[in-house]
């Protein structure tokens, strides 16, 4: 008979201790502890079944596979963070704050790709599945719908219909029989995804996942699942904007730097091949606050409005307040144009804000952060074809960047008459080879004075 074992497991990092704990010693959060009871199957001595698995020490070059080529998805932006399409045998996540569009977007995919694809959904029935299909004015595609929660029975399903590709909605829905806790804890995530990965490694259908997030922008039951499968996917953007991204946080199989950018529409999910355009489109040039800045988000130059409002502070401490951008890495920028610029901010509300709902971490955009936020204080606007790229340094020098090259050469598609760069960027660059005229400047200044005087 199948002895049962109580655990509990840390609701943050999926911590297990055989007692109950008040502080977490992986993650250092209090109060995180649930019990779980599992299942537990009697196994055989390890000596036995290290021989039953049949595994022996093989030299490297001994070692051959044979290169099945990536499943394309049908969606470049998709393929594009992936690395190129699916990889078979992959297990893959999906992650995303409820509403967000994760169905939509694996839906849609599912529906675009040749091949035969099994939907299991264990949030949505078979006819609200069909209504949001019919809703994405797809071509009918031989895509097979399950509701189920049941993880043994979703394998039952998948064996008898040998699936090209097998997906999920969601990992928080399923169930273990093994495994007695409720649908969602970490106990039956990691059993769950355990099952998923092993079909995955025997069978090579490719597996991906949905996973939720829970309020502080984790995926719920995450640490568990982040070793397990080979790539964490997020879906994120701003509900209000119909911008949204896809990117990987873990890729086995390619870079983490690539970016997918979909706009939500009517009838589904549109792939923004041309995100510059949509971004500066949609500006008014003639207001002050507003700079542009040259991006790269992987390998692709997106340029990117930086708003700001600069307002002398009412109350008594001033408010900051940043989106799409660091707040921390924003008060750095302030106390640099404060200190090393000479310019009072200390007494002044700044808000910040990047256009589209975006998110940019790329440093890049501090030389663009702090012409918006000058040209508020200072009402004045920058003007409308110049652009900048640099990075800031603590003591106001403007730093180079990453591929500036390309930037540059972007810049002069999109029509801009000035790029703005560091000086030890411009180094040993041809600058009349550009349509455009590129600025070198060493000082933040110095960028300030060609840009307001
Ligand atoms: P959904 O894929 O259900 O989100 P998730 O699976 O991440 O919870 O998408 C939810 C939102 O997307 C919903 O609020 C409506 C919107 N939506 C559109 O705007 N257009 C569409 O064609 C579809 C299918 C959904
Ligand atoms: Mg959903």
């Amino acid at each position: 008979m199948a002895k049962s074992k109580t655990y509990w497991y840390c609701r943050e990092c999926g911590y297990q201790s055989s007692s109950w704990l008040g502080r977490c010693p992986e993650c250092g959060k209090f109060s995180t502890f649930e019990e779980e009871t599992v299942k537990s199957t009697p196994t055989q001595s390890l000596s036995r079944s290290a021989t039953q698995l049949g595994s022996t020490p093989k030299r490297l070059r001994e070692v051959t596979y044979s290169q099945t080529p990536r499943m394309g998805t049908g969606c470049g932006e998709f393929d594009r963070v992936l690395g190129g399409g699916i990889v078979p045998g992959s297990l893959l996540l999906l992650g995303g704050e409820p509403g967000i569009g994760k169905s939509t977007l694996l839906l849609q995919t599912a529906l675009a790709m040749p091949g035969r694809l099994l939907y299991v959904s264990g949030e949505e029935s078979e006819q609200q599945i069909k209504m949001r299909a019919d809703r994405l004015q797809a071509p009918v595609s031989d895509l097979y719908l399950l509701a189920e929660t049941d993880t043994q029975r979703i394998l039952d399903h998948v064996d008898a219909l040998k699936p090209d590709l097998l997906i999920v909605d969601s990992i928080q829905t399923v169930t273990s029989p093994e495994v007695d806790s409720p649908a969602g804890s970490i106990g039956q995530i990691r059993q769950s995804t355990t099952h998923f990965q092993q079909l995955a490694k025997v069978t090579g259908i490719p597996v991906l996942l949905i996973g939720h997030i829970t309020k502080d922008g984790t995926l719920a039951g995450p640490k568990v699942m982040e070793h397990i499968v080979d790539a964490v996917l997020q879906f994120e953007g701003d509900r209000q904007h119909g911008f949204r991204i896809l990117r990987a946080l873990k890729n086995r199989f390619g870079s983490t730097a690539e970016i997918g950018i979909f706009e939500m529409m009517s009838d589904g999910l549109h792939q923004v091949e041309n995100p510059s355009q949509i971004l500066l489109s949609q500006r008014d040039e003639s207001l002050s606050g507003t700079a542009v800045c040259a991006t790269l988000e992987g390998a692709r130059p997106i340029f990117i409005e930086v708003q700001s409002l600069v307002s002398s502070a009412v109350y008594g401490t001033p408010q900051r307040n940043a989106s799409g951008f660091d707040l921390r890495r924003l008060n750095l920028l302030l106390a640099v144009l404060e200190k090393r610029c000479g310019f009072k901010l200390g007494a002044k509300d700044v808000f910040l804000n990047i256009a589209g709902g975006l998110r940019v971490a790329d440093p890049a955009i501090d030389l663009a952060v702090a012409a918006a936020v000058l040209s508020s204080n200072v009402d004045i606007s920058s003007p409308s074809h110049t652009c900048l790229a640099a990075e800031v340094g603590l003591s106001g020098e403007v730093r180079p960047v990453s591929r500036v090259e390309q930037r540059i050469a972007e810049a002069a598609r999109l029509g801009f008459q000035r790029i703005i760069v560091s000086k030890y960027n411009a180094r040993g660059l041809d600058l009349k080879r550009y349509r455009i005229e590129v600025c070198p400047v060493s000082l933040v200044e110095e960028a300030v004075r060609l840009l307001f005087a």
